[in-house]
């Protein structure tokens, strides 16, 4: 981050209070009081909210709690997918819209929860069919669809873990994930559609299980006329799939502590691990924010941009919003499609109230100028909210402004893939400062401290950590207890985040960035080990070095440092040819932005690359203690 940056985030002084009228109708009126309930009984607090939702049998107790592993709502039964679906159909909600869906071509469906459920049902009788059992891994790689939607589901409704891997992602990528997670099938589509142009899914998905044993069975849905060729007896059409299945499939049974997914996520490691979460503690988490952080009524149209590729999509598009019943808004292809105006004008008709994006896409619409959205009639919008990266103040006002007519209260909502929902965030009539996040949401209790775990004072930069057990919490590393159990070693008696925050002396958090060799390249963990192994795999590259470099739209970009193999000069059509390679081994969101060859590296005695000195180099900042540097 570039001391300018830093030194504008960290002047950030101004308070907004959120409307009168919104604080007078929120589902939480009070966050002290929320809070102060939460923290003179944790377990009774979560109760109260699990209490709402069906289970086959209840708890014996709420947390049983060891660290670095806990378990919530012990022995309990349930199903997510009856909270999500079975609950609604059956109470009168049956007609009720749970998805309008529109592609780039405005396209439309409209979905309810009768017929979502059905398709869920018969998908997972197929599954059951085709010898998925509980606890077997399917792999979902597909577009933002209502199909991908209903794969998600019906996995859980059948008690196997899913894992959907975002159709951006190259092969090698794909195919690490498929065979790390050892998955029986693979759920695709035979195109995703992209600024007006279709990119071949199954063809990806073709090359990624080539020779994978595990595969059984790859189920494609074909979107396209004339229709893709299916070949031999592994692959089936995803409506055949279900053609014949009966509508209603017996929900599995399923231990509060049972995995419920997995979802792949960068570290600072060679390879994005396999982040586990299980099915009782999420949905209670997740449950508990739509209703809390997004204050979500029955009459809401939430819309969340994500994808369900990521953990965004997985708790607010899938299971948060069904569980509370809400009625969304989803839209495959990208924000500015065939324009600028594409987002304003679903929100105009579909009447949006809430609406959830990220910072990148705010910088993008705030450059393209306001003379889109102001085409539009955004008035049924009460409440925005921001995740994936550092808000800074100018795109927040802009959004605050632009979008909200400073009407609605705007969630900057801290989180992670590890943490399953929301953590840090100004709920329902906490006063907001533009640029940071806010408090720790009730049921959380999170802290800005050395690394000793001492609290820092106030506007001192420190670690950002969380220092007793939530519901929504990851469970397990997919075959890697000890980098799970690292998350909680690094500090004692929390769990390390992995970001450097401040708190001020109201107790609002706000991020900084990463503390480990992780980039946010929009919104999005990039490890820059994945992308120097990347490079290194071309046959032109002896070393390569990576570091995140701000940008004005995507936060940070990646910039690589490049040592060529002798016999291979710079120029132009390599930088060009090594972009292609980084794009095909990891997909379009790694590649660099920008590459510079250099003959030697800074590195450490030991052989380490010292990414912090050619960082600072880069920003023109002090690159701090040299004293380990070998050269
Ligand atoms: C990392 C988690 C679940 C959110 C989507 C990304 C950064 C996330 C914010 C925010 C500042 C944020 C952090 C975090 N981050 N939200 N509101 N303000 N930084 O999930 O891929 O697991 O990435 O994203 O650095 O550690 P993820």
């Amino acid at each position: 981050m570039s001391e300018e940056k830093l030194q504008n985030l960290l002047h950030v002084s101004t308070v907004i209070n959120p409307p009168e009228s919104f604080v007078k109708n929120a589902n939480v009126k009070s966050y002290e009081e929320e809070y102060k309930k939460f923290l003179d009984n944790p377990e009774v607090f979560w109760a109260e909210v699990a209490e709402e939702l069906f289970w086959y049998r209840k708890w014996d107790k709420v947390l049983e709690w060891e660290l670095p592993y806990a378990k919530w709502f012990v022995n309990a039964q349930t199903n997510i997918t009856v909270n999500a679906l079975d609950r609604h159909v059956k109470n009168g909600k049956k007609n009720k819209v749970a998805f309008f869906w529109e592609d780039e071509f405005g396209n439309e469906k409209v979905v309810t929860y009768g017929s979502l459920y059905t398709l869920v049902n018969k998908l997972a009788n197929a599954l059951k069919r085709a010898g998925i059992k509980k606890g077997d891994r399917v792999v979902i790689y597909m577009p933002l669809v209502i199909e991908q939607v209903a794969a998600m589901l019906a996995c859980a409704r059948i008690g196997a873990v899913h894992s959907v891997v975002y159709a951006g992602f190259s092969v090698p990528a794909l195919r690490h994930r498929i065979e790390d997670a050892e998955a029986k099938m693979v759920i695709t589509a035979d195109v995703t559609i992209r600024r007006g142009r279709a990119i071949p899914l199954k063809q990806i998905v073709d090359e990624a299980i080539r020779d994978l044993e595990t595969v059984e069975k790859v189920v494609v849905l074909r979107r396209l006329k004339p229709r893709v060729d299916l070949i031999g007896e592994k692959e089936i059409d995803f409506y055949k799939f279900i053609e014949n299945e009966p509508s209603y499939c017996e929900p599995e049974v399923m231990d509060s502590e049972d995995p419920l997914f997995m979802l792949y996520t960068s570290g600072s490691t060679g390879k994005p691990k396999g982040v586990i979460h299980t099915t009782g503690g999420y949905m209670v988490g997740t449950y508990y924010s739509m209703k809390t952080v997004f204050d979500l009524k029955d009459d809401d149209i939430f819309w969340c941009t994500a994808d369900p590729g990521w953990i965004t999509g997985h708790s607010y598009i899938v299971y948060g919003p069904l569980v509370a019943g809400a009625t969304q808004v989803i839209a495959e292809g990208a924000p500015n499609y065939p324009d600028f105006g594409r987002w304003w004008k679903l929100i105009e008709k579909y009447g949006v109230t809430i609406f959830y994006t990220a910072p990148t896409a705010i910088r993008m619409f705030m450059r393209a100028g306001e003379e889109w959205p102001n085409k539009y009639d955004l008035s049924s919008l009460r409440l925005l909210g921001s995740v994936g990266e550092p808000i800074n103040p100018e795109a927040w006002l802009w959004y605050y402004k632009i979008i909200g007519k400073e009407k609605c209260p705007i969630v900057d909502t801290w989180w992670q893939t590890e943490t399953g929902a929301v953590m840090i965030t100004t709920i329902d009539g906490l006063p907001m400062k533009p640029g940071k996040a806010g408090k720790p949401v009730p049921g959380v209790i999170a802290d800005v401290v050395d690394k000793e775990g001492n609290p820092v004072e106030a506007d001192k930069g420190g670690f950002l950590v969380v220092k007793y057990p939530w519901p929504s919490m990851m469970r397990r590393i997919h075959k890697n207890p000890e980098k799970y159990e690292s998350y909680w070693k690094t500090i004692p008696n929390c769990y390390f985040a992995g970001d450097v925050a401040t708190k001020d002396a109201d107790g609002y958090i706000m991020i900084l960035g990463r503390a480990d060799d992780v980039i946010n390249v929009s919104g999005h963990r990039i490890g820059t080990m994945e992308v120097e192994s990347a490079l290194v795999s071309h046959p032109a590259v002896a070393e390569a070095a990576v570091i995140g470099k701000p940008d004005p739209v995507k936060g940070e970009a990646i910039k690589a440092f490049i040592i060529l193999k002798s016999g291979h000069e710079p120029s132009d059509k390599l930088i060009e040819d090594l972009k292609y390679h980084v794009r095909m081994e990891l997909g379009a969101l790694a590649v660099p932005s920008e590459i510079e060859f250099v003959d030697k590296l800074p590195k450490t005695r030991s052989g380490k690359i010292m990414r912090r000195v050619l960082k600072a180099k880069e920003l023109g900042m002090d690159p701090g203690d040299l004293s380990t540097l070998e050269d």
